[in-house]
């Protein structure tokens, strides 16, 4: 393994830690999430350079509120505590926690009292993103306040000698100024943290691994959706076990314009992968007819998949014996699943997802230390197709999801073109960066009366479904702008026929989800 620097967030609620997990490493060091009731004991075997204490939704006085894990600082571990972090360390080691009357949330102004370490070279007047009901009021001994807000007297602080540091705001949060670069000076300046974890040493390590895990003679298989996650696993894997990887690509027929041709032909001249494609669109459709209940279709695309993926495994498993089944779960998902880095075990020999029992395999999982954007960018690194990399979240079941009403070969012809021209029409104007995903729904159950060229028409809606999200678990709809929209409401209806009108879904999420179903 390349010699990473870790820094251990203790997480004190996932959601907090998650997000500064990935900000320390936008400043290219490694960092882990640990639960807070992790012994020290265990953090110090990850041999960590640092140890961040995360936000949290408590108070430190709620009953059964969470503790600094018991010697913590006396591990003399560079320590930064942050927000809920903050205060708890601040009452560990002597300081004063008030329950204060006056809340402070969201952007509030910061006043550095005195630079230090933390706040050297920026702006002595910050405004900072806060989110807090009790307030430290007086530091421990031995820390110097470094800053402090009208209503918090001690909103950072910080103790050099020890190599402890704390801030009320929230420096992760992309609405407090400067906070990235706080971060920044607590990992480089006050932990010694050295830079080390770039896009190459990632891919490098995780193809050591899976080589390691694989062994010499070992063989895989792995089922590629079109999207992100499966294509950069496979290429990883790829790259450490060559021709012993096959890689299965089920055609559902589900999938928009160009996606299928882009894991046939782009993927495999990008990496050399030796793929097994199966065309099972007539199975799928076959299996839809007349379903309309959006749960009824996921069950059956599910199963389908299931049945068509089992049998091109056990026809690859006739020829060679095949032990492992690689698939592309994300850091966020084993740290929402407690896997963590914590006490739970990486599964090792179990089943897959439905699998039946004489196909058993033992999973091979890249991806399983990496964020989104990390994966985005190993795919780059691996030279996969742009459009791959690229391409926005877009559900399994696919455009079956988005055709409200029975799916039918002609109406996903007729959805595959109109997503295909608002795909193209965000990206000419730019706004893929912005937009989390646009989903193109057809109501293929609704007709309304429309006048195209001489004539009266009873075409079909399509909404637009432009969001803008974080991690999917909340949105809210993309202010695209008015030209575009309007750009691609004449597209559509003057070029896919059985379209007269286009729709705009200006519904956040909650209360709608993001896909119509
Ligand atoms: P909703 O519609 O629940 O979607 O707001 C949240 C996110 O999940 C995606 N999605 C799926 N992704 N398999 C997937 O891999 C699925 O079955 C599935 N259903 C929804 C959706 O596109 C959005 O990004």
């Amino acid at each position: 393994m390349s010699d990473f620097d870790t820094v251990l967030v203790v997480d004190f609620g996932a959601q907090y830690a998650q997000l500064i997990a990935r900000r320390v490493r936008e400043c290219s060091v490694y960092s882990e999430i640990v639960p807070s009731t992790m012994p020290v004991e265990e953090m110090l075997k990850r041999n960590p350079k640092a140890i961040i204490l995360s936000g949290g939704p408590s108070s430190v006085y709620a009953e059964g509120a969470p503790a600094v894990p018991a010697g913590l600082f006396e591990t003399g571990l560079p320590t930064f505590g942050i927000c809920y972090g903050f205060q708890a360390m601040a009452l560990a080691l002597g300081g004063e926690v008030k329950r204060t009357d006056i809340a402070e949330y969201g952007g509030t102004p910061l006043a550095v009292v005195d630079e230090g370490v933390l706040f050297a070279g920026l702006p002595a007047a910050l405004s900072v993103w806060m989110s807090h009901g009790d307030s430290v009021a007086a530091a421990p001994e031995g820390f110097a306040v470094t800053a402090a807000t009208e209503v918090t007297p001690v909103a950072a602080m910080e103790d050099t000698e020890r190599g402890l540091y704390g801030v009320q705001f929230h420096p992760e949060v992309l609405h407090s100024e400067h906070g990235q670069d706080v971060l920044r000076r607590f990992l480089y300046e006050a932990a010694g943290c050295r830079p080390s974890w770039t896009m190459l040493n990632i891919v490098e390590d995780a193809v050591t691994a899976v080589a390691e895990q694989i062994g010499p003679t070992g063989r895989a298989i792995c089922g590629l959706s079109g999207g992100v996650d499966s294509a950069v696993a496979a290429a990883i894997v790829q790259r450490a076990i060559g021709d012993r990887l096959t890689c299965v690509f089920v055609d559902h027929g589900l999938l928009r314009k160009g996606e299928a041709e882009q894991v046939e032909k782009d993927f495999v001249a990008a990496t050399g992968v030796q793929l097994h494609v199966v065309d099972a669109a007539d199975r799928f459709l076959t299996a839809l007819v007349g379903v309309v209940d959006p749960e009824e279709k996921r069950k059956i695309i599910g199963r389908e998949f299931i049945r068509v993926f089992e049998a091109a495994a056990r026809e690859i498993s006739a020829h060679e014996q095949v032990d492992f089944l690689v698939q592309g779960t994300l850091y966020p998902d084993v740290v929402e699943s407690g896997g963590g880095t914590g006490t739970a075990n990486i599964k090792s020999h179990h089943n897959v997802g439905g699998l039946p029992d004489d196909l058993r395999f033992t999973l091979v999982e890249p991806l399983r230390w990496l964020f989104k954007d990390e994966v985005r960018r190993a795919g780059l690194e691996l030279g996969l197709p742009a459009a791959i990399v690229g391409r926005q979240p877009f559900p399994g079941p696919g455009l079956g999801i988005r055709i409200i009403g029975e799916v039918t070969r002609d109406r996903l012809d007729i959805l595959r073109e109109a997503d295909a021209i608002a795909r193209e029409e965000l990206s000419r104007a730019d706004l893929d960066g912005h937009i989390w995903q646009c989903p193109v729904v057809l109501l293929a159950d609704v007709r309304s009366v429309g006048v195209q060229g001489d004539g009266r028409t009873y075409g079909h809606p399509v909404v637009l479904r432009p969001v803008t999200s974080e991690d999917a678990m909340t949105a809210d709809w993309a202010r695209v702008p008015y030209d575009v929209l309007a750009r691609i409401s004449t597209r559509i209806t003057n070029e896919v026929r059985e379209i007269n009108r286009v729709t705009l879904d200006v519904t956040s999420k909650p209360p709608g989800t993001i896909e119509w179903e």
